[in-house]
This record gives structure tokens, C-alpha cells and sequence, in this order.
């Protein structure tokens, strides 16, 4: 397989993404020079792929999270600054994740506040990381009142990504990262979604010509919109679709019950219905939705709606939403979008009444 290189256009700050079978040492080499770098990466990753840049002669050191959410913790880059200054990194280390997005988003924040700021690579292993979270520069950690609270805009100097390495991945989720794939398609390519719709078996046998394909489609998709709004002034919102929904799901199931990307995709199965019902979508882009997500293995049902007053509560206090009001992005058809608006209670309740 041929590797591809997509670049995210951001000026000063632009940077290439490249997606091979195996993590290609010599576009990371070329990336690093002659500088030192250090590795983050968590419990699950390090056995398995933590030998390949071991080998490397300029590896300063590495740290190793425990796997799982909770690493994504002041505490957890505490320890890891602590690590740092032991390990004499100063201002031209390179810190490199290498993991999921737990990983890349605490690697990416301690990158960013270590001595004011270190350069950054981020080499993604699940297929949520290189579909969403190693592209844009959102680096965060979460505080114990909320998730992503504490985190800045801060751009990798460039991603590197290995289709092989998602063999290992667990199952549940491939399809949950595909969730975050899907979403590129309804917001802003229909070609790309009824492609989708013709490889869900390559996909989910990890066909690697199919996965590189699907990794170049997501991150042109999101490369665009991030080199079209970079700190989410606009219509990088409009990558939020479903997660209004998603997020109270989320939060009422009890985080790690359901998955981010199972979230979104039931979520984006009710903002489609929610465009249906504005008459912005037909029903027949409703069931090509549900057809792809259950194709995935992905729920399309919010388990929690029927608790309404909790469920939008739960949707008020998404961070995307202002003063009470609870925005939502909707899709147009597929393959295209709105930004993120308010839409009246009664009519969300009406719709996810609809759906259960
Ligand atoms: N920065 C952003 O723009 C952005 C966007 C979306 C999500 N996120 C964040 O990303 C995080 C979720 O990322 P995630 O779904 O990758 O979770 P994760 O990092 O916890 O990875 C999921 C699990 O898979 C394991 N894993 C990762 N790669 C593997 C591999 N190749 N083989 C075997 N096991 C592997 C991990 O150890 C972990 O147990 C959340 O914290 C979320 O807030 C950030
Ligand atoms: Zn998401």
C-alpha cells in the first residue's frame, strides 16, 4: 500500500498527516531531525507498539499512563512533568503520543504547557484518534465538574498514522471510532457516505486499502473544516452533530457504560430525525442512516431519552450550549449542514418520543 499525505492548512501552523500500513520510521525521523524526543502513550499501547520507537536513537524516555479515561487528569500530568525534568527535556524536546485520544489529548496538553510550549507529534492508534481527535489541535484534560474543562488549541507538527496497528483494537471500538467516520459523510460528503455503504464488510475486516481510504476521507473532511475555522469560531461546530444528543446519553448512561463514538452515533440518528422533522432532510436519508450505523453494530437508540427532564438537562449543560438555550447542528439531507441552532423543547421531546 502506497502511503498518503493529507495536509491540514493552517498557515504557519500547517501540517502533514500520513497514513501507511506501518508507522513509516522515516516521515517520523524526517520529523524529529536531530532533535530529542519522549514518548506518552498508555498500558494497553506500550506493550504492543512501544518497541517501534524504543529502537529509535534520540528517544529521551518514555511514560506510561494506565490506560482509560481517567488518565486524561491534572494529576496524571503532573506526574508526567515530573517525569520530564527528571528526564532533562527542555524547551526542543518533542513530546510524542502515541495512543488513543486519551493519550494524544493529555500528551497533547502537557506538550503545550511544559515549559510554555514543545513541539508535538501525535501518532494515533485507535481509529477514533486518527479519524477526530490527533487532527485539530484540541488538546485537554478533564476536571473532576467536567470532561475536556482544561485544554487549549495546540497543533501537532505532524500525525502519523499505521492502518495495522487497529488489528489490535478492540472491537467494540473500531465501531465506535466508525461513528465519528459516518459523521463526516452526513455532514459534508454524500459520495463518501454511500461509499460507506458499499465497503461496511471491508471495513469491518480491516480490508487495509478500505480503512487507508476511510482515514484519508475523515481527515481531508476535518482537515478542511479545521483550516477553515481552527479555534471553533464557526463551522468547525457544525463536527458536533449528534453530540448534543450523544453527550447526554453519555452522561445519563454513566461515562464508560456507553462509548463516545455509540453516543454519537444514536445521536446523530435523532438529529437526523430532528432535520426529517424540520422537513431539511427526507425520510429516506433518515433510513440510509440507521441502515449504515446498525451496519457498524452501532445503537441507534438514546437509551436515556425517555427521562426527559434529565436527558435535557443533561443536553443544557453540553458546553456547546448557551445561557438555557440548547443548540443543535442539523443535517441537510446527507452530505450537508447547518450551524449548530436553538430548537425548542417541546420539539426535541416530540422527536425522541418518535424514536423510542
Ligand atoms: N481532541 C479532540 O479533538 C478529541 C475529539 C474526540 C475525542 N477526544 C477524546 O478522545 C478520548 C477518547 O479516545 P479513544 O476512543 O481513542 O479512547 P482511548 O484513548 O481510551 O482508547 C480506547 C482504548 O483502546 C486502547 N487502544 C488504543 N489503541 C489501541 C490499539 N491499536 N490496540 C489495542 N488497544 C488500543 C486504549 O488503551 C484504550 O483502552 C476522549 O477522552 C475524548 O474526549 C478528543
Ligand atoms: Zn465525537
Amino acid at each position: 500500500m502506497n502511503s498518503k499525505r493529507v495536509e491540514v492548512e493552517l498557515g504557519a501552523r500547517s501540517y502533514p498527516i500520513f497514513i501507511s500500513e506501518d508507522f513509516q520510521l522515516e516521515n517520523f525521523e524526517q520529523t524529529i531531525g536531530q532533535r530529542r524526543f519522549y514518548v506518552i502513550t498508555d498500558s494497553h499501547v506500550a506493550p504492543l507498539y512501544g518497541d517501534q520507537l524504543s529502537v529509535l536513537p534520540n528517544r529521551l524516555g518514555q511514560s506510561i499512563v494506565p490506560a482509560g479515561e481517567s488518565s486524561k487528569s491534572l494529576q496524571q500530568a503532573e506526574i508526567i512533568y515530573g517525569d520530564l525534568i527528571r528526564a532533562k527535556a527542555d524547551r526542543k524536546t518533542v513530546i510524542v503520543a502515541l495512543g488513543g485520544g486519551v493519550v494524544g489529548d493529555l500528551a497533547g496538553f502537557i506538550a503545550s504547557t511544559y515549559m510554555r510550549g514543545v513541539p508535538f507529534v501525535q501518532m494515533p492508534t485507535s481509529l477514533l484518534a486518527m479519524v477526530d481527535s490527533s487532527v485539530g489541535g484540541k488538546v485537554a484534560v478533564n476536571h473532576p465538574l467536567g470532561k475536556n474543562m482544561i485544554g487549549h488549541f495546540y497543533q501537532p507538527e505532524s500525525v502519523l498514522m499505521a492502518t495495522s496497528v487497529l488489528k489490535t483494537l478492540p472491537q467494540r471500538e473500531l465501531q465506535a471510532g466508525m461513528a465519528e467516520v459516518i459523521k463526516y459523510g452526513i455532514i459534508m460528503d454524500a459520495e463518501f457516505f454511500a461509499w460507506l455503504e458499499q465497503n461496511v464488510e471491508k471495513l469491518l475486516a480491516l480490508d487495509p486499502q478500505a480503512i487507508a481510504s476511510t482515514l484519508e476521507k475523515s481527515v481531508c473532511c476535518k482537515a478542511q473544516v479545521v483550516g477553515e475555522d481552527e479555534k471553533e469560531g464557526g463551522v468547525r461546530a457544525t463536527l458536533n452533530l449528534g453530540h448534543t444528543f450523544g453527550h447526554a446519553e453519555e452522561v445519563l448512561a454513566g461515562y464508560g457504560r456507553v462509548l463516545h463514538g455509540e453516543a454519537v452515533a444514536a445521536g446523530m440518528v435523532a438529529a437526523m430525525a430532528t432535520s426529517v422533522a424540520l422537513g431539511q432532510a427526507s425520510e429516506d436519508d433518515l433510513r440510509r442512516c440507521r441502515a449504515l450505523i446498525l451496519k457498524f453494530k452501532l445503537p441507534i437508540t438514546l437509551t436515556q431519552s425517555h427521562r426527559q427532564t434529565e436527558f435535557w438537562t443533561a443536553m443544557e449543560g453540553d458546553k456547546k450550549s448557551l445561557s438555557g438555550v440548547v443548540n443543535f447542528v442539523l443535517s441537510r439531507g446527507i452530505g450537508g449542514c447547518d450551524l449548530p441552532k436553538a430548537i425548542q423543547r417541546t420539539f426535541i421531546e416530540n422527536v425522541l418520543t418518535s424514536l423510542r
